[in-house]
């Protein structure tokens, strides 16, 4: 059941940016709600914003004004440091580029967000494996990037993303270094994720196909965004989503609760 409890409240959210001496607004008064269980696409052309969005609620930048709550606090008024500490507790993302650190294996990338946490050594392998495994990536957790396919090595930027048990998963074109197989295998990945374990999930996209998927759908254009999709008036529901039964049989996925 998904309750609406404003886990995500964006209020009016403006951002510019000074290039030498003309300022460009680059987003104008972004008003957007998200609830724990959502799965939210956002499209919109290069150059609009939705990087910067998502640095936003990311809480990796800060807007030039407006407000943004993330389970009712407001962060505008958060230090550095605290913002910091609420990125890794709350926030996972996942990044076109995969971001993997090279010389590391599957198994040491997704402990890296543990061990940020202060997880004892100890225990890092025991809490790292069963997240490759969520993925179907528990065979390859010696694996170093180089030895991975994209679609694998995004899975594990997924698991390493999941390790720190964020409210909000935030992908920045997810699947836009893959292949369009591949490409479906990562987005039911998430779809299966947010369907069954209720993982919130923001994921910007240029693909119709990927954002379809999505139950919510929002294009950002001149600096605002709009709710398209479902609940948008005159536009059809789309399909609900059905995990691929191949990506449910993924070697190490394990029974859901
Ligand atoms: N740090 C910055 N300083 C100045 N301008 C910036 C900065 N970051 C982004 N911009 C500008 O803000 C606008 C939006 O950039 P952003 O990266 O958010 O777009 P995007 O929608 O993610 O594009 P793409 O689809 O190409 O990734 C662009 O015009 C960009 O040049
Ligand atoms: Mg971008």
């Amino acid at each position: 059941m998904k309750a609406a409890n404003g886990m995500l409240r964006l209020i009016d959210v403006r951002k510019s940016y000074r290039i030498g001496p003309s300022t460009r607004e680059v987003l104008q008064g972004i008003r957007l709600d998200v609830n724990a269980g959502d799965l939210v696409s956002i499209m919109g052309p290069s150059g609009s914003g939705k990087t910067t969005l998502m640095n936003i609620i990311g809480l990796l930048d800060r807007p030039t004004s407006g407000a943004c709550l993330l389970n009712g606090r407001d962060v505008a008024r958060l230090t550095d440091d605290e913002l910091s500490t609420l990125r890794n507790e709350h926030i996972g993302f996942v990044f076109q580029s995969f971001q993997l650190l090279p010389q590391l294996t599957a198994l040491e990338n997704v402990c890296l967000p543990l061990v940020y946490r202060g997880v004892a050594r100890a225990q890092l392998r025991t809490r790292a494996l069963p997240l490759l495994a969520r993925v179907g990536m528990a065979d390859w957790a010696g694996h170093r990037p180089s030895q991975l396919s994209g679609g694998q090595k995004q899975r594990v930027a997924i698991a390493r993303a999941l390790a720190g048990e964020p409210t909000l998963l935030l992908a920045d074109e997810p699947t836009g270094a893959l292949d369009s197989d591949t490409a479906l295998e990562v987005m039911t990945l998430l779809l299966r994720l947010n369907a069954e374990q209720g993982v919130t999930i923001l994921i910007i996209t240029h693909d119709p196909l990927v954002a379809r998927q999505c139950a919510r759908q929002v294009r950002i254009r001149d600096g605002n965004l709009h709710e398209v999709g479902a609940g948008a008036a005159g536009v059809i529901a789309p399909r609900p989503t059905r995990p691929d039964p191949e990506v449910m049989r993924a070697p190490g996925a394990r029974p859901q609760p």
